[in-house]
């Protein structure tokens, strides 16, 4: 019995297959096709939010997704990225490794971060139609565009040399479009919305009906009134009169659209691995990082310095491993996992929360663990005292990926947080030698082996992806509106 919504595949095992097979999506697809040496220029990178399908051409699910998805990736045409990345493809294999996928298809929304830096990325679990993915990833998309009313008017008008545009509205929300108009020209024109009821501003500048959208170019240029079509293209157009949008918008397919060049190399990447690419994008390329080396976890060797650094009122996030002795083989594992990841991070210069090796001879580690019930000999935990909350890595393995993936829960908010016991940040800071000698002795090897991962767990392999048994997933298979959904507009204004 594998799990209804995943093509359980492990990742691992698909090095056994033939990987010479085609991608699912043919080059005229509205899904862009991404590989492990674009993937952080045109996704990572991109002010647009986009969904990413992990699949391989083989999965029966992939298969059945690929008309809703390819219908979500036509109605989302310039408002976000709709891509996939074969995973069958040797080339992109440490891509799918270290984005955690565990199963086909994977899908996950990347959002990035307003200013720059690492984008968001989370596991889309919702329904697998076109709307549903459309509306999930309509609600991600940055919102760059200013709220303009009376009062705040002449603070946005206030810089008269840079250039602006205000959308006159009856609407109180901002559509995708708009949105998007403003990632387009983020830092290049500001945009603002302003309701018809902002009597102050309608009068400014004599607008009569709406919506209308005014472009002010700056300096002494006078106002310019769009007249043409409501559209993407045309408003995008009609807005470049007073600055150049950035490069990259969401891109189609296979990056037609996209006006850099060395895109071609993604059509060409299956059959060559050392293909040549601009050199920053190696350099900057995080996805593929195989570990090379790790950076040593630093040791909690005193009760003191545990509660200093972890336990006190003020304390974020922390992940402790606590180990019986650092020897231990399961214990090598979890820390030379966590040594691994602490590098990775620290190379993509991502903030992350700090790891401690703590011995359980610390008593104030023994202590904790007492009071959250745990008695493996190695237990990694992440504990939040400020906010008086813990998470327990209950996954029997310590290997890399497993614990990546639970990091990375962390990261984004994903996953069961449990309470800490009253207590336990008080119960620390006045006995911190209260450790109870049980605490120790109770330890049993297997404790964690029984855990269950949070995770998606790999299952068999079904490496013929029987279409047969997933028909309940796609009913219809006609030509022209295979997803047999309607229509969701998200390209108004
Ligand atoms: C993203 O937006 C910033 C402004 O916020 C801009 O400087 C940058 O060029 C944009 N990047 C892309 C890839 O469009």
């Amino acid at each position: 019995m594998h799990h209804p919504t995943l093509c359980a595949v492990a990742v691992a095992l698909l090095s056994a297959l033939p990987g010479a097979q085609a991608g699912l999506y043919t080059k005229k697809s509205p899904v862009l096709q991404v590989d492990g040496k674009n993937y952080e220029r045109l996704i990572a990178k991109s002010n647009y939010t986009s969904i990413v399908e992990f699949y391989a051409p083989w999965c029966g699910h992939c298969k059945n997704l690929k008309p809703a998805y390819e219908k979500a990736a036509k109605n989302l045409d310039g408002l976000a990225n709709v891509a996939a990345v074969d995973c069958d493809d040797e080339a992109n294999k440490p891509l799918c490794g270290s984005m955690g996928v565990q199963g086909f298809p994977t899908l996950k929304i990347v959002r990035p971060k307003k200013g720059g830096g690492k984008p968001m990325v989370q596991d889309y679990q919702g329904q697998r139609t076109a709307s549903a993915i459309v509306e999930a990833v309509v609600q991600q998309i940055n919102n760059y565009v200013v709220k303009v009313e009376d009062k705040s008017l002449d603070k946005f008008l206030g810089d008269k040399e840079a250039p602006k545009a205000i959308l006159f509205t009856e609407k109180g929300t901002t559509s995708a479009l708009l949105k998007s108009v403003a990632i387009d020209f983020a830092g290049v024109i500001t945009i603002g919305q302003a309701r018809n009821k902002e009597a102050k501003a309608v009068e400014t500048f004599g607008v009569e009906k709406f919506p209308t959208l005014v472009l002010l170019p700056g300096g002494d240029a006078d106002a310019v009134v769009y007249d043409g079509e409501l559209k993407k293209e045309g408003i995008v157009k009609f807005l470049s009169q007073a600055g150049q949008p950035n490069p990259v918008s969401p891109v189609k397919g296979n990056g037609k659209k996209n006006k850099e060049k060395n895109n071609k190399a993604s059509d060409k990447a299956s059959s060559s691995s050392a293909a040549p690419e601009s050199k920053t994008e190696t350099a900057t390329q995080e996805a593929p990082v195989i570990v090379e080396t790790a950076l040593p976890i630093p040791a909690i060797n005193s009760p003191e310095k545990l509660i200093k650094e972890c336990l006190t009122e003020k304390s974020h996030t922390c992940v402790l491993a606590i180990v019986s002795s650092s020897e231990d083989e399961k214990a090598k594992k979890a820390l030379g996992s966590l040594s691994e990841l602490a590098f990775k991070h620290a190379q993509s210069k991502r903030n992350l929360f700090p790891f401690y090796e703590v011995s359980k001879s610390n008593e104030g580690a023994a202590a904790l663990l007492k009071s959250l019930d745990l008695v493996g000999d190695v237990e990694i935990i992440a504990i939040n005292a400020r906010r008086g909350w813990w998470r327990h890595y209950d996954a029997a393995d310590f290997g890399h990926e497993s614990v990546e993936s639970w990091i990375d829960a962390i990261r984004m908010s994903e996953g069961v947080k449990k309470k800490l016991p009253e207590g336990i940040v008080a119960i620390a800071v006045e006995e911190p030698t209260s450790a109870t000698p049980e605490a120790s002795s109770e330890a049993t090897p297997d404790a964690t082996e029984a855990g269950e991962s949070e995770e998606a767990t790999p299952v068999t392999p079904e490496a013929s992806g029987d279409a047969a048994d997933d028909s309940a997933e796609s009913t219809s298979t006609q030509a022209a509106d295979p997803t047999g959904e309607p229509e969701t507009a998200h390209d108004e204004l």
